[in-house]
Order: C-alpha cells, then sequence, then structure tokens
C-alpha cells in the first residue's frame, strides 16, 4: 500500500515500545468464531487476512478476562493458560506479514 496524499498513513508509529509498521489500526470488530473461548483455524484465517491486507495494527474483538461473564458464545478467552497455543498461533499468522495484534481485554462489570 502506498500513498502521495497520506504520506503519513504508511510511516511507522511506536505505541509504547512497540512500533508499527503504518497507521492503518483495524478496530475492533466481534466475529463470534471461537470454540467455547479457544481460538480456532476460522479466526486465525481472518485475522491473517487483515493483516496480509496491509494493517499495521489488529485489535481484536473482545476478548473475555474471566470465565464468569460471557458476551457472545462465540469470544475469546485468555484467562487460563490453556488459551496460550491458539494465541501463539493467531499472533504466528499475523507476524508473517509485519502486523502487531493486541486483545480488546473485555470486562463489563
Ligand atoms: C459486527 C460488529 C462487531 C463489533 N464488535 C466490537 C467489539 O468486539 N468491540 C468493540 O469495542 N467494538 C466493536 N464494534 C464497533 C466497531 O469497532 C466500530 O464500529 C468501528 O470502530 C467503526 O467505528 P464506527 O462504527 O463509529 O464507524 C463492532 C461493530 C460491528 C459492526
Amino acid at each position: 500500500m502506498e500513498s502521495s496524499a497520506y504520506p503519513m498513513l504508511f510511516s511507522p508509529i511506536k505505541v509504547g515500545t512497540t512500533e508499527v509498521k503504518n497507521r492503518v489500526f483495524m478496530p475492533p470488530v466481534s466475529t463470534n468464531l471461537a470454540d467455547h473461548g479457544y481460538v480456532t483455524d476460522d479466526l486465525v484465517d481472518h485475522y491473517r487476512a487483515r493483516a496480509k491486507g496491509g494493517v499495521g495494527l489488529i485489535i481484536t474483538e473482545v476478548v473475555t478476562v474471566e470465565p464468569t461473564y460471557t458476551y457472545l458464545p462465540g469470544d475469546m478467552c485468555c484467562y487460563d493458560d490453556t488459551f496460550i497455543p491458539g494465541w501463539e498461533k493467531l499472533a504466528a499468522a499475523v507476524h508473517e506479514y509485519g502486523c502487531k495484534i493486541m486483545p480488546q481485554l473485555f470486562h463489563p462489570a
């Protein structure tokens, strides 16, 4: 992706200590594609496609941080270590394209 009209759009930016390759950020959009909180291949494919398209930073859909509250049944979770392998797979998929990813931590109470 290139743009002469918006030269800053495709220049790197730092978010804290993390450098993002451009300023194209994907906002959180729920997919309901997780399986009992676990990352699925469909989720990996969904976010990989956005990374391949050139997004610099993906902010995931809501991610449940503790088990007592569920928003959508297909939301991702991160409240114990059993979720780590799925997150590793998801992160690796978008990193292939130089894209960064951060979860939208979600607790409504
Ligand atoms: C289907 C759908 C799912 C969404 N899921 C989330 C979500 O998980 N977390 C969140 O903060 N916002 C969510 N949003 C809001 C989007 O992030 C928001 O629509 C997007 O940032 C664009 O902003 P706008 O609607 O004000 O133009 C969702 C929106 C849609 C349409």
